[in-house]
């Protein structure tokens, strides 16, 4: 259905829109309110070390606190606990602002403040619990960990040990040190929680001169921005002195939050490059399918198929998602389209074509997406899994960049608002083939877009189907406004089976909002508010958004909030 068509029509969503925002607050709809749960430099247990709001707190303090810029979250129900009341909530910690993140910002950088931000990186699992009267709180866990960016981490999978992944400091090849740019997530039906490694690149320096034209480490980003400082003080981030540390990050890192000794495992099946988020399903061999998104201009989407089903992988002690075929999308103008599968060998990936083995072609995926002929897309972000259907939908989130190379799939040029596609492989997740289809262009009605204008919305991101099928859009970047009116980040929710779309919730001023879970019963709803303010200015980090706290003396926090019904109903029902 086309969103809007279908007003009046009984559908999925129970709440009336809200007006767009530019408050230093969180708005919702009448009946609905929220609970700061969890922000930056909050100790994962009650007894940890509380958050210093001059960002005083040292990197060992950081280790046992929330991380920055919270993304992707999962909320797995704890066995045996009240039912909707209590669980772990993993949460991942895409980036840092380093202005907000020490007292004095990046003034005289030092191996503390490279410690502090390493700390404030990766993923927080915490054990959470509703009282009576539906506030939830953290709990003394056996379970809360923090997993950052130097946690052990074994690579798995047919890159594991190859010469690419081995440096100095782990000459094997398959143990890291840590994970990061854990920007989105997904669950696994085996109760795990998969993180993703996004903007790699932002980490790494290269030297003064970038990397020549037509290189791995250019197709890769390497040096199209400055990167973290973190290479003053660390070698392992200064290219010049170790090459391959970079490539043994841009991969999907299988974590079991209810193993708190557990060793985080990069998947190198599932490929490398800026991975958004992961979506697992069960194929109907009982494989583990895995859909992907790589977030950068002109980049692809992705699908994994397990080579063997998820219970027999199990019993022999292997992951399903070690072996199988990693594909690549071909959309084409006539609305079908194809799974490119990328393996060694084939035409364009042979030793000939620089790709000497399975390994090299996962390494460098997008070179060999390349050579296949992928549909380059406007910056895939998030995708989510239709409920009955098993329609996959991606966001698009936008590509300013594209000019003359429009095509059905990505119809606008400098496209500044974004749009949503829908592919149907016709209920078989194991398909090589599909159909696809535009679902909605955001953006204004200037900008030839197929949302209702009152409830215009740019730059969607986060994308998830909850478990009664409503489609929860995210954003993060450009916002259109409506009759005038500016409007901060925000989410909504549509009804594809009606074309109903409406606003939800707005976000503070400059955050992003991202970051999606609820508990089984859909009574309690997780959404994170990433970086508001954007850490503000070198003068006043508190100029543009001072959320949650509204200190004089703090500073704005990246946090997960609990949405609920004020009649404890559904949300968004
Ligand atoms: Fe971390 Fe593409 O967003
Ligand atoms: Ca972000
Ligand atoms: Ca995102
Ligand atoms: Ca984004």
């Amino acid at each position: 259905a086309t969103p809007g068509a279908g007003h009046g029509r009984p559908g999925l969503l129970g709440f009336p829109a809200v007006q767009p925002s530019v408050a230093d607050t969180v708005v919702l709809p009448p009946g609905y309110q929220h609970q700061v749960l969890f922000p930056w430099g909050h100790p994962i247990v009650p007894s940890g070390p509380a958050f210093a709001e001059d960002a005083g707190n040292s990197a060992a303090e950081q280790a046992h606190q929330a991380g920055d810029h919270h993304d992707g979250m999962w909320f797995f129900p704890l066995k045996g606990g009240p039912s909707g009341r209590s669980g772990l909530l993993c949460v991942n910690h895409e980036a840092t602002s380093e202005q907000l993140l020490h007292t004095d910002g990046r003034a005289d950088w030092s191996p503390e403040k490279t410690a502090k931000s390493l700390a404030a990186h990766g993923v927080s699992i915490i054990e959470v619990e509703r009282d009576r009267d539906a506030r939830w709180h953290l709990v003394e866990s056996k379970f809360a960990r923090r997993v950052t960016m130097t946690t052990s981490a074994e690579v798995t999978g047919p890159a594991a040990g190859h010469p690419l992944l081995r440096t100095h400091a782990d000459p094997t090849g398959v143990r890291v040190l840590g994970t990061l740019n854990n920007c989105a997530s997904g669950p696994t039906p085996w109760d795990t929680y998969l993180t993703c490694e996004e903007t790699i690149n932002k980490y790494f320096y290269f030297g003064e001169e970038p990397p020549a034209a037509g290189s791995v480490e250019e197709r890769y980003g390497i040096g199209s921005e400055e990167p973290y400082p973190w290479h003053t003080t660390e070698a392992r981030f200064d290219m010049r002195e170790e090459p391959n540390e970079y490539n043994r990050f841009g991969w999907v890192v299988e974590i079991d939050p209810f193993d708190p000794t557990s060793t985080p495992k990069k998947r190198t099946a599932l490929g490398r490059m800026e991975h958004e988020n992961a979506v697992v399903v069960r194929g109907r061999r009982g494989e583990a399918v895995v859909y992907m998104g790589d977030d950068t201009q002109f980049d692809y989407f992705y699908k994994f198929v397990g080579a063997e089903r998820i219970h027999k992988a199990h019993k022999r002690g292997r992951s399903p998602l070690d072996k199988g075929t990693l594909y690549v999308a071909r959309l084409d103008e006539d609305g079908t389209g194809s799974w490119l599968p990328l393996v060694h060998g084939e035409p364009g990936l042979t030793a000939a074509d620089g790709f000497a083995d399975q390994a090299e072609v996962l390494i460098r995926t997008r070179l060999a997406a390349d050579a296949v002929g992928a549909t380059p897309m406007d910056r895939p972000e998030w995708c989510t899994v239709q409920p009955g259907t098993g329609a996959v939908f991606f966001t698009c989130t936008n590509n300013t960049a594209r000019t003359e190379s429009v095509n059905a799939a990505n119809p606008r040029r400098e496209n500044r608002f974004g749009h949503i596609i829908k592919i149907d492989e016709g209920g078989d997740p194991g398909a090589e083939t599909f159909d696809w289809d535009v679902f909605l262009l955001a953006g204004d009605q200037a900008s030839g877009a197929t949302v209702p204008p009152d409830q215009a919305f740019g730059s969607p991101d986060g994308l998830w189907f909850d478990a009664e099928g409503r489609l929860w859009i995210q954003t993060d970047g450009t916002q259109p406004t409506v009759d005038g009116a500016e409007q901060n980040n925000q989410m909504l929710a549509a009804d594809p089976r009606t074309g109903d779309i409406r606003r939800f919730l707005v976000g503070p001023p400059r955050c992003e909002i991202t970051g999606i879970t609820s508990t089984p019963d859909g009574r309690s709803l997780f959404v994170n508010i990433q970086h508001p303010g954007d850490s503000g200015t070198p003068q006043d980090p508190r100029a543009s958004s001072n959320w949650p706290d509204f200190s004089a003396t703090g500073r704005p926090r990246s946090a997960t909030i609990v949405i609920t019904r004020e009649d404890g109903g559904v949300v968004g029902g």
